[in-house]
C-alpha cells in the first residue's frame, strides 16, 4: 500500500529537538550526582529558531565549512571534493611510504572525542581518521568521570576541551548539542572546529557523508549516485542517519526515495518537506517486497527503541521490515545494500556475503571519509593531491 504523498505542513519540528531534555536529569538522578547546570545564553534561542539557511555561514570560516553540524551544509562541489579527498587518502594509506606521509600532515594538531552516547563505529572512525593524518587523541566516554559530576555544564565543559585541543567531536544525546556548543564557542576568543557525530535523534552530518560515499563508490561504474532510486527503511522517524542523507538528496539530479516503514515510523514532515521544497519525488509506503525490484540501494536501519517514551510497549523487531537471504534473487543486480550499523535483525548474516552487501564496506568508507573531512578543515588537503601530480 503506498501512503499519501502529504504536502505536509510541519509544525516547526523543534519541540522533540528542543534541548531541555530531561535525559541528563534521568542519568544523574541514577548516580546520585549533582543536577547539572544549566546557563541561559542570551541570543541562543534566536539564533537556534532561525531557518537553517540564514544560519549556514556562522558555521563557516573564511568560505570554507569551520563545523560540522547539518547535512544542509553540503552542496554538490563540496561532496565530490570530500569524495576525491577520501580516495586518494584511502590510496596512499596502502603504502607503509604514504601513511607516513599521510601521519605527517597533522601530528601539530590535537583532537578531543567527546563521546556521552554510545558509539562503536562513528568513534573508532573518527579516532583512527585522526591517527592516520598524525593528530593526538583524547576521549571523554561519559558524563561520570568529568566535572558534569559536579553540575558543570556542557557548555563549560567543551569550551574546557577548546582550551586544550584544536577540534572536538562530539556525540549527544541532545537535538542541537553540536550546534549550541559551535555557537558558544565561535563567540569565544579560542574558537574550535566542532564536528556532529550524532545530536541525539536529529542529525548524523558524518554518517550521511560516507553514505553518500559508499553510493558513489558502489555506482562508480553506472553513472553514480545521478538518478537512482533509494529505498529507506525502517525507523524512519527516529533514525538520525536516514534523515541527514535524506537531506542531502538536494545535491543529486533526478534521485528518488521510498520510505518504506510500519506506520508508526514514517519519515517526518520536516524532511518531506524540505524534499518536495527541493522536488525530490518520495514515495511512503509498509510493502518492502513491492519496492525491493525497483530500487538501486536499500538502505536499511534499526529501530531505535532507545528514544521511545514508552520502550516496554513498544515492538523489538518488525520482521516485515527485514532483508532475507531470499529477498537477495528478487533485487536488482547491481542494487547495494547498505546499513549505518549496529543492525540487531534487520539484515540476515547470509546476506552478509553476497557482493551486494555493502555494510561493511561502508563502515570503512566512514574511517576514509571522516579523514578526508579533517584533512579539509586543517586545509591540508593540497599535501594529498601533490603525492599524486
Ligand atoms: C547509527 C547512529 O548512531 O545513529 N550508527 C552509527 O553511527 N553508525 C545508527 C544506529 O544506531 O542505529
Amino acid at each position: 500500500m503506498l501512503f499519501p504523498c502529504s504536502a505536509c505542513l510541519a509544525q516547526k519540528g523543534r519541540a522533540d529537538t528542543a534541548l531541555n531534555s530531561n535525559l541528563s536529569l534521568e542519568v544523574n538522578k541514577m548516580n546520585g550526582s549533582v543536577e547539572q547546570t544549566r546557563q541561559t545564553y542570551p541570543g541562543w534561542d534566536e539564533f537556534y529558531n532561525k531557518d537553517i539557511d540564514e544560519k549556514l555561514d556562522f558555521f563557516k570560516l573564511n568560505g570554507r565549512l569551520f563545523d560540522v553540524i547539518f547535512a544542509q551544509q553540503f552542496d554538490r562541489p563540496f561532496m565530490d571534493y570530500l569524495c576525491k579527498i577520501a580516495d586518494m587518502i584511502r590510496l596512499l594509506a596502502q603504502t607503509k611510504m604514504g601513511q607516513e606521509k599521510l601521519r605527517h600532515l597533522l601530528p601539530h594538531k590535537r583532537a578531543m572525542l567527546y563521546f556521552v552516547q554510545p558509539s562503536t563505529r562513528t568513534f573508532l572512525s573518527f579516532q583512527n581518521a585522526c591517527y592516520i593524518l598524525g593528530l593526538s587523541v583524547s576521549e571523554s566516554r561519559g558524563t561520570s568521570t568529568s566535572s558534569e559530576v559536579k553540575g558543570e555544564s556542557s557548555e563549560d565543559t567543551i569550551r574546557t576541551f577548546a582550551s586544550y585541543v584544536d577540534l572536538i567531536i562530539s556525540r549527544h544525546p541532545e537535538a542541537g548539542f553540536a550546534e549550541k556548543t559551535a555557537w558558544v564557542l565561535n563567540q569565544t576568543d579560542r574558537p574550535v572546529p566542532i564536528l556532529n557525530g550524532g545530536s541525539g535523534p536529529d542529525q548524523h552530518p558524518t554518517q550521511a557523508l560516507l553514505d553518500i560515499y559508499t553510493l558513489e563508490r558502489s555506482f562508480q561504474h553506472i553513472g553514480g549516485l545521478d538518478g537512482k532510486k533509494i529505498a529507506m527503511v525502517g525507523d524512519l522517524k527516529r533514525g538520525r542517519t536516514v534523515r541527514s542523507l535524506s537531506y542531502l538528496m538536494k545535491n543529486y539530479n533526478d534521485v528518488s526515495l521510498y520510505f518504506v516503514s510500519p506506520d508508526v515510523f514514517r519519515m517526518k514532515d520536516d524532511i518531506k518537506k524540505f524534499l518536495e521544497k527541493h522536488g525530490i519525488p518520495y514515495y511512503e509506503t509498509d510493502d518492502f517486497e513491492s519496492v525491493m525490484p525497483l530500487v538501486d540501494a536499500i538502505y536499511m536501519t534499526r529501530i531505535q527503541k532507545e528514544y521511545s517514551d514508552d520502550p516496554s510497549g513498544e515492538a523489538d523487531t518488525y520482521p516485515e521490515f527485514h532483508f532475507k537471504k531470499e529477498h537477495l534473487s528478487i533485487i536488482q543486480p547491481n542494487c547495494t545494500i547498505m546499513h549505518p550499523l549496529p543492525r540487531r535483525y534487520e539484515i540476515e548474516v547470509e546476506v552478509d556475503n553476497d557482493p551486494r552487501a555493502a555494510y561493511w564496506r561502508q563502515e570503512r568508507n566512514g574511517m576514509w571519509i571522516r579523514a578526508a573531512l579533517i584533512a579539509y578543515v586543517f586545509q591540508v588537503e593540497q599535501e594529498i593531491f601533490a603525492e599524486f601530480s
